[in-house]
């Protein structure tokens, strides 16, 4: 099987994404990533990139007439990079209708709760976690899902729960649920690229 060509949309850090770098260079996913976009100049996920010899571009909203033209930028990056797959780790900003329908069921992403809790509009970064701790959930964790138009709302792929403990801080079960994202995006990832991901309206059925 051909290695599925990956793009990668970040805003931030890049933790995540350099669990997908780690994993297909070791072969663990059957891609490449060919191009990495941040949204900021200053995400560290763009250094990431650059260290690993992976096309790293930034794409300012600002430079653009509109939120659409600047989607389209976006678009005719991933497109200029044979881009098959879109990865949304840590990408704060909202995708156009036109973006979702061009890469139809071909968008995943990772959010730092057990959907549909803690999800949605406004629920990004610490507040998740935040909104969590304060509410005193005993568990909480991270999802891999297709994206449609909604916000935190296509087909889940893959979840894992991890226990929040009374002496929990949002910081702590921030870092608790990032090593389940560093193991469940590459996991989604891996059975995308292995073309054993079957979307059937909400839900997901994955071929072990
Ligand atoms: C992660 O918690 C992810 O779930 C969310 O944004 C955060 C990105 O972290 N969508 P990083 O930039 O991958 O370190």
């Amino acid at each position: 099987m051909p290695q599925v060509k990956i793009g990668v949309l970040i805003s931030g850090s890049g933790t995540n994404l350099q669990s997908l770098i780690d994993n297909t260079e070791n072969g663990y996913i059957n891609g490449r990533i060919t191009v990495v976009i941040s949204n900021r100049k200053d995400a560290y996920g763009l250094e990431r990139a650059k260290q690993h010899k992976i096309d790293a571009v930034y794409l300012s909203q600002k430079d653009y007439e509109s939120f659409e033209n600047f989607n389209n930028a976006i678009i005719d990056e991933l497109k200029a990079h044979n881009v098959e797959l879109v990865v949304l780790a840590g990408y704060l900003k909202i995708l156009t209708a036109k973006f979702i329908d061009v890469y139809k069921n071909r968008i995943i992403n990772i959010h730092p709760s057990l959907i549909p809790a803690f999800c949605g509009k406004g629920y990004y970064g610490i507040k998740v976690h935040e909104e969590a701790v304060n509410y005193g959930v005993k568990l909480s964790g991270a999802t891999v899902h297709f994206v449609d138009e909604g916000a935190d709302t296509g087909p889940i792929i893959i979840q894992e729960a991890v226990e929040v403990s009374y002496e929990d801080t949002a910081e702590s079960l921030q870092q608790k649920i990032l090593k389940i994202e560093h193991k469940i995006l590459p996991l989604a990832v891996k059975y995308y690229c292995a073309g054993k991901i079957q979307i059937r309206g909400r839900k997901v059925k994955i071929e072990e």
